[in-house]
């Protein structure tokens, strides 16, 4: 795993907006892979600055999204579909008909089945991700086993604990999710990780300073990636110990 490791938050954020917008220029019709939760949100508000300021262009990009709560209309304000259009989509000149996030409500099955196939028809040339406090990686929770594909997950009772922030009251937050699979993820041809949080010292530690490859923290299945990039502050580096 490549690991760069920035002065600040918003260097690490400037860092994955390099990364994305070379592929961006380069690839102008490119699929991204994306991701909810704080910790990609400077680097979607930089790339947004950056399509309205230096023209970097998103009109031929599509994305497909790692999850979504199951529960949630996609208007509703902790939907990821309103996270993803709130973030970055509004900000920039993307064909919102050209991005995916799955749906959470109705059929579930259906959308499930359906999700699996935008994944698999999707040449996802980047996927960014986040990592749970437990080391989960889109909503694929630690466990005996993971899952190739697409699924229904039961969410942790910590997941829910620190996505609680988010809503008026933690009963109100979703207890079941729709999400990408570890397989799934796998298949994109570079993986991004932007590491960042308070509470991210643990699943930080075994994505860097073990060698450890385990269903308990999802997160270390990047380790078996062949070109996956770790994003973090010194701050954080230097709380696990971690030296370029
Ligand atoms: C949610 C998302 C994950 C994300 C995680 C961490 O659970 N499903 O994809 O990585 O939150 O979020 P944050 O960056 O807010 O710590």
């Amino acid at each position: 795993m490549k690991v760069i490791v920035c002065d600040s938050y918003e260097s690490q954020c400037a860092a994955g907006a390099d990364i994305i917008e070379k592929i961006v220029r380069e690839k102008p019709d490119c699929c991204l892979g994306l991701a909810t939760g704080s910790s990609p949100v400077g680097m979607y508000k930089e790339l947004a600055r950056r399509c309205r300021e230096e023209g970097l262009d998103f009109s031929k990009v599509s994305t497909v999204n790692l999850d979504e709560y199951i529960g949630l209309e996609p208007t509703h304000e902790q939907s990821y579909r309103y996270f993803m259009d709130s973030n970055l989509f509004d900000h920039i000149n993307i064909d919102k008909a050209n991005t995916y996030v799955a749906k959470g409500t109705g059929d579930i099955d259906a959308n499930i089945a359906e999700f699996r196939s935008v994944i698999a028809k999707s040449d996802v040339e980047l996927q960014v991700l986040g990592v749970g406090a437990d080391g989960h990686l889109a909503f694929n929770e630690p466990g005996p086993s993971l899952y190739w594909s697409a699924h229904k997950e039961t969410l942790d009772e910590s997941t829910i604990s620190a996505n609680a922030r988010f809503f008026a009251d933690r009963d109100e937050v979703p207890r079941y999710a729709v999400t990408m699979g570890i397989g799934e993820i796998m298949m994109a041809k570079r993986l991004l990780m932007i590491l960042s949080g308070s509470n991210k010292e643990e699943a930080a530690r075994l994505l860097l300073m073990s060698d450890d490859v385990t269903c308990a923290c999802p997160a270390t299945l990047m380790k078996l990636h062949h070109d996956a990039t770790v994003i973090l502050t010194k701050e954080l580096a230097d709380k696990i110990g971690y030296k370029a």
